[in-house]
């Protein structure tokens, strides 16, 4: 297993997380839904395009400051939102959160947090977006707007790619709970996480801090994380539903989990300011496509109205830039920074940051590029395209 230091890639980052989780909890992380094709995809995707360098230009000093979502990140990507980070480690949310801020970056919180949201509001300065289901628990999004008010969240960002939970046949075999039930038939996946178990026994706050006092309420303590998630997860949504959530909220709200011009054109109508185009990194619809994919028909489609945000699939720099010179505003990452807080609590996420800070530096500058806000069409091409800023080999399908 590669010490934290002997990282140097997200691979590396995701091979430690793999060998310090028990099994069930590395392959919630790692996995996706059905075959998990979209989410092999999701990266894959990114090999289709290919950068074109200019050189002789002045790159001594290379400007990752990006402008999203009404303020200026020293990244161009950000933490997407990932539920029940308890799971992983023991720094949690906060962890990732308080790395998000010492990368000058902004961080989401999932509803299905182990941390609530107040508690990420008061301990950290870094711009912070939280993450809602339209639930058929209405009270309770009334209640998440309120407080994220009162916490003064920077945005709020809709998931819509949720109305069921989709099929995850690794969590199946693997009989994966939450919380955690360690049984005979999963004992041995559990055996050697001896630091993981260390600390389940010390501090088991598996709880859904954000939630926990509806759950209570609807089911008391005995339910279980997945079945209230089903249980609420609301099939009859619609974009009604989702306008009424913009009109709640003041500030820049986020749709995520868009990847058709109708439907991003729908997200503009309703007053949204950004959209994260997203197939929630392959755990939701099998045989979505890929986000990289979506981007430059969107951008078209859309022009400067609304921001982008490409999600999914990202694990190296040189994909953040691809994504930008495509037409997206800014990336998110899950898996990456799961993988390092896994691997090594808040200063793995620490080191996630840092290795995909560097490899966007590099690229940039051996693309000729001193500013993300430089990037555009002529740096990127399709394999196989003879012109530099061909995109037409793009099915312009969606
Ligand atoms: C997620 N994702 C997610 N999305 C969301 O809107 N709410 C959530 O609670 C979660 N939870 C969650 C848990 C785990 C373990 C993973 C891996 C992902 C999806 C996430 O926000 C993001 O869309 C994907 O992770 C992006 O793909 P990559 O970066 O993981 O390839």
């Amino acid at each position: 297993m590669p010490r934290i230091a002997n990282c140097h890639n997200i691979a590396d980052l995701r091979r430690r997380a793999k060998a310090k989780l028990p099994r069930p909890m590395f392959d919630y992380i790692d996995g996706g839904a059905d075959d998990e094709w979209t989410m092999r995809r999701n990266s894959s995707a990114f090999d289709d395009w290919e950068l074109l360098p200019n050189y002789l230009r002045n790159i001594a000093t290379i400007d990752l400051r990006t402008e999203v979502l009404g303020c200026t990140l020293d990244l161009p990507f950000f933490l997407a939102p990932t539920g029940m980070s308890r799971l992983f480690h023991h720094h949690k949310e906060l962890g990732a959160c308080r790395a998000a801020e010492k990368f000058g970056t902004l961080y989401t919180l999932s509803t299905m947090g182990t941390t609530s949201l107040e508690d990420i509001a008061t301990t950290t300065q870094t711009p912070k977006m939280f993450q809602i289901y339209i639930l058929k628990d209405r009270e309770l999004t009334r209640e998440f707007v309120q407080r994220c008010k009162a916490a003064h969240y920077r945005a709020l960002c809709l998931t819509v790619d949720t109305p069921l939970a989709g099929n995850r046949e690794r969590d199946l075999y693997n009989g994966m709970t939450m919380p955690p039930k360690i049984t005979l038939k999963n004992l041995f996946s559990y055996g050697f996480s001896f630091d993981w178990l260390f600390h389940l026994a010390l501090s088991p706050d598996f709880k859904l801090a954000n939630v926990a006092h509806r759950v209570d309420a609807l089911g008391g303590g005995a339910m279980g994380l997945i079945d209230y998630v089903n249980s609420q997860f609301d099939r009859s949504v619609t974009w009604d539903d989702a306008a009424w959530l913009a009109d709640q909220w003041d500030g820049p709200f986020v749709i995520k989990g868009l990847q058709s011009v109708e439907d991003v054109k729908r997200a503009r109508e309703i007053g949204a300011s950004a959209v994260m185009v997203s197939n929630h990194g392959g755990r939701q619809l099998e045989g979505a496509p890929a986000p990289i994919d979506c981007i430059p028909a969107l951008r078209d489609a859309i022009g400067n109205d609304l921001e982008l945000i490409l999600d999914g699939g990202v694990r190296r720099g040189t994909h953040v830039i691809k994504a930008l010179a495509l037409g997206a505003d800014a990336c998110s990452i899950g898996r990456p920074y799961l993988y390092g807080l896994a691997a090594g609590g808040q200063a793995g996420v620490e080191r996630t940051l840092k290795l995909l800070r560097a490899e966007v530096e590099r690229s940039m500058a051996l693309l000729g590029v001193s500013a993300t806000a430089e990037l555009g069409t002529e740096h990127v091409r399709k394999v196989g395209s003879s012109s530099r800023c061909d995109l037409s080999s793009t099915d312009k399908v969606l």
